[in-house]
């Protein structure tokens, strides 16, 4: 396998985190009633949007050397930030945690955002135009770990540095099930490819045999047309 090729599910799936990680910012802004609070989640989320945008380029860039149909299963859609887990079905982070949960799944997921960037820094070389660049998001990482941080001793300063190290535990097992979930989806559907192609062929065969001579229109009044026909 080309490397570009074995390069692509890693930039795929860190487009989508980033992308996600933008969102989650967005709807934070969004719902929060303190002006400073919504600006530093406004930055936040601008700096994950061009996270998304570098990640989503890098990926492009192998895409494009790669053969159509490897390609193919790369292209972004959407819907595939839920499907993938990287945004719940439920909603929002925002919405559906407290403020203090929120606050501490933002501290550890910079930090664990920053030592996942450390492993694709290797990957492309620290010294190529996309080193320098992924090195400039690690920066950023750490500047919203520690903003977080702040926050978070600011407003909960009995928490304990044990306690964030359970959340940091919580959220390193949270990861790695989202790539087992993500492992399963793609073998259910290899699983179940062969039960869609006969499906598809069995439609196929059965659309050749229609007569379709009755869907012409030409020369037929349709107000003599039965009320239960298909026309
Ligand atoms: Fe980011
Ligand atoms: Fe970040």
């Amino acid at each position: 396998m080309k490397k570009s090729q074995s390069e692509l599910p890693v930039f795929y799936e860190t487009a989508h985190a980033e992308l996600a990680s933008a969102l989650e910012m967005l709807a934070a802004c969004k719902v929060t009633e303190s002006p400073k609070q919504a600006f530093g989640y406004f930055m936040h989320a601008k700096d994950e949007y061009n996270h998304a945008r570098s990640f989503f380029e890098m990926l492009s860039n192998r895409g494009k050397r790669a053969s159509i149909e490897i390609a193919r299963d790369f292209r972004f859609k959407p819907p595939s930030l839920i499907t993938k887990g990287y945004i719940s079905k439920r909603g929002f982070l925002i919405e559906t945690m407290k403020l203090k949960d929120f606050i501490a799944f933002v501290y550890t997921n910079e930090l664990l955002a920053k030592s996942s960037f450390k492993n694709i820094l290797i990957m492309v070389g620290y010294s190529t135009e996309e080193g320098k660049r992924i090195s400039s998001i690690m920066a950023d990482e750490l500047r919203h770990h520690g903003m977080a941080k702040k926050f978070f001793l600011n407003h909960y300063p009995a928490l304990q540095p044990w306690q964030l190290r359970i959340y940091r535990m919580k959220e390193t097992v949270n990861n790695k099930g989202r790539k087992i979930y993500d492992v399963n989806l793609k073998f259910l559907d290899k699983l179940l490819m062969p039960l869609y192609s006969v499906m598809a062929y069995l439609a196929g065969t059965l659309a050749k045999g229609l007569n379709l001579n009755e869907f012409k229109r030409e020369g037929k009044n349709l107000m003599n047309i039965s009320s239960n026909s298909i026309l």
